[in-house]
């Protein structure tokens, strides 16, 4: 597999063209942002732990029968994924209020959501990512609404299939986005999902071990990463 030129570079990710017009590589760069790219910052190690977790969470996906883009762990901090058609929309799921949820609604930290709460945002980083609902996906002609409700399904498979997986290792998943695409006419989970894209709490203290760390302006981000790392036995190569 040759790596060639590069075909999108975003905030925290590079995708490269290969020899096979079919695949890419996604690479996780140490690179982290907040407010939208306003903050910028780099971490040693970080590339390469999303990258690891990612494929882990990803084959774990897999295994529980959701397609994912995921081909071949490539390299510390590169995977080999399929060239997918992305879907121009964010899938998030809360199963607990926090960040701007919190905000938008003024309910307190924690405060459980259930059924878990899905929320639409759509991919415009001018516009700061505004919210959607399924209309808006319909008048722009965002998404299929067959593709719709599969992805919405899809999403909560997910949730179930992870807050179960998780707290077998005391962690909660708080809520975490993903971004599909399409392939051969099926619709595949793409993007990533990692610790800057959910919220994961200790199950007894709460403690935050994800992105808010950094969010908030705290020490300890990639001590908590690695602990997660370690709680769910993936180790690094
Ligand atoms: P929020 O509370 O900031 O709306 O985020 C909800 C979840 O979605 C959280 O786990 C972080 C994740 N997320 C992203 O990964 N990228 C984004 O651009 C946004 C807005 C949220």
């Amino acid at each position: 597999m040759q790596k060639l030129d590069e075909l999108y570079r975003g905030k925290t990710k590079t995708l490269y063209n290969t020899d096979d017009p079919l695949l890419l590589i996604l690479e996780f760069r140490n690179d982290i942002s907040a407010l939208n790219g306003q903050r910028i910052d780099k971490f040693c190690r970080k590339g390469m732990i999303n990258n690891q977790f990612n494929y882990f969470i990803m084959s774990k996906l897999e295994k529980f029968g959701v397609l994912t883009q995921i081909e071949k762990l490539l390299s510390q901090s590169e995977t080999l994924v399929k060239k997918l058609d992305m879907f121009p929309i964010e899938c998030v799921i809360r199963n607990r209020a926090a960040g701007s949820f919190v905000k938008r609604f003024g309910i307190k930290e924690g405060f459980y959501l259930n059924p878990p709460i899905f929320e639409l945002f759509l991919k415009n980083d001018c516009q700061n990512d505004p919210m959607i609902n399924t209309s808006y996906c319909k008048t722009f002609k965002l998404v299929k609404k067959k593709y719709l409700s599969q992805i919405q399904k899809l999403t909560y498979q997910i949730n179930e299939f992870l807050c179960n997986f998780f707290l077998k290792s005391d962690l909660i998943l708080v809520d975490f986005k993903v971004e599909f695409g399409l392939y051969d006419n099926k619709i595949i989970l793409g993007d990533e999902f990692s610790l800057d894209s959910a919220r994961l709490w200790d199950r007894s203290t709460l403690d935050k071990m994800d992105k808010d760390i950094y969010r908030q302006n705290r020490l300890g981000l990639i001590e908590a990463y690695e602990a997660v790392l370690k709680r769910l036995d993936i180790q690094l190569t």
